[in-house]
């Protein structure tokens, strides 16, 4: 069989979109992730619509073990074509290969900080819904190279805050579970090193952001997509989430306590309100009540499939003076918090 990218592609055939591939086996990879040159060991594919189809399939690429040509890559980029697609089943050779070329990135001084930080972005957003999916996938190894994909990140927001804010612009189209804890991640980091934290617990802090709602994947998907409000029985079975979360990563020795503890706490409400066990106050660990905070600010500014994103600024309003007047939130970490969005 040839493969798709030796024939003349034409560009109305592709759809460029990246939808809910993950439901059919496949990942978008952003293109600017494979090196010209570099032999890839994981089969390339391509989302095609042909005139007639109803809907769209993946074609193969370019097959693994190959090096990915120049001529390709033209090729793609020609077509506006921003990603292509990888099999979920290689997502162990997919990991390898980004992590790899990261190294080689970040120890590279003419790339600016920016391209660097958008490349650790990519990886790691690769690394979440494998970590989050897949059993094979969530070891202890995993755990350890997403703390060096935070380690670098950190880097990023240290040199330039205003990075944080360009990442989590590209999150705006997609609606994944595993996206929203990327952007409470990347908020995390670049709150707690507002608040002057070392480095150590900025990295353990980021980590538990990182995998917080990882629970709620043993929730069915009809429930999390759900437009109209949920039926009480729905809504419990949305609460066991903080305690399965606990179940699935309290053997992970890489994982801090206090990181297990926002797992666990993270919808825990300082009046009481909350759940899984209605704790009060300072009864709610540190890092969960700040975890509260930009779990909730995060899920406003952003798209779902039933409403708008709230504008930043509207968000803002509305945490000075709802949240304000509600005991829910940490007043001091709010405070600071509105500070922190404020730029001040
Ligand atoms: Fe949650």
């Amino acid at each position: 069989m040839t493969d798709i990218l030796e024939l003349p592609l034409d560009a109305n055939e592709i759809p460029v979109t990246p939808g809910l591939e993950e439901q059919e086996g496949y990942a978008p990879l952003p293109l600017r992730n494979l090196t010209v040159g570099w032999d890839v060991p994981f089969d390339i594919y391509l989302k095609i619509k042909k005139a007639g189809d109803t809907s769209p399939h993946f074609v193969k690429g370019c097959a693994r073990g190959e090096a990915f040509r120049e001529d390709w890559h033209e090729k793609l980029l020609q077509l506006h074509i921003p990603c292509v697609y990888v099999s979920l089943a290689e997502m162990d050779q997919v990991m390898q290969y980004l992590h790899h070329n990261l190294e080689m990135l970040l120890a590279d001084e003419s790339q600016s900080d920016q391209e660097k930080s958008l490349r650790v972005y990519d990886a790691t957003n690769m690394w979440t819904p494998n970590f989050f999916n897949s059993e094979i996938a969530r070891t202890g190894e995993q755990v350890k190279l997403a703390l060096k994909f935070l380690d670098a990140l950190f880097e990023g927001i240290e040199s330039d805050r205003r990075i944080i804010l360009y990442l989590m612009e590209i999150r705006r189209h997609s609606f994944r579970l595993s996206n929203h804890c990327l952007n409470v991640c990347l908020l995390g980091l670049a709150f707690s090193s507002y608040l002057g934290w070392n480095r150590e617990d900025i990295r353990g802090f980021g980590l538990g952001a990182l995998i917080h709602d990882i629970g709620l994947i043993r929730t069915p998907r009809t429930i999390l997509e759900k437009k109209g409000s949920l039926t009480e029985e729905e809504m419990s079975k949305v609460k066991r989430h903080p305690q399965e979360g606990f179940r699935m990563m309290q053997d992970f020795v890489q994982l801090r306590w206090e990181a297990l503890e926002m797992v666990l706490q993270h919808h825990e409400n300082g009046d009481g309100s909350g759940y899984p066990r209605g704790l009060k106050g300072n009864a709610i660990h540190p890092w969960s009540r700040i975890l509260r905070i930009l779990d909730s600010y995060e899920a406003m500014t952003a798209e779902r499939p039933w409403r708008k994103a709230m504008e930043p600024r509207d968000a803002l309003w509305t945490m000075h003076s709802d949240w304000k007047r509600s005991k829910v939130f940490d007043q001091n970490y709010l405070t600071t918090f509105i500070k922190f969005l404020a730029g001040k």
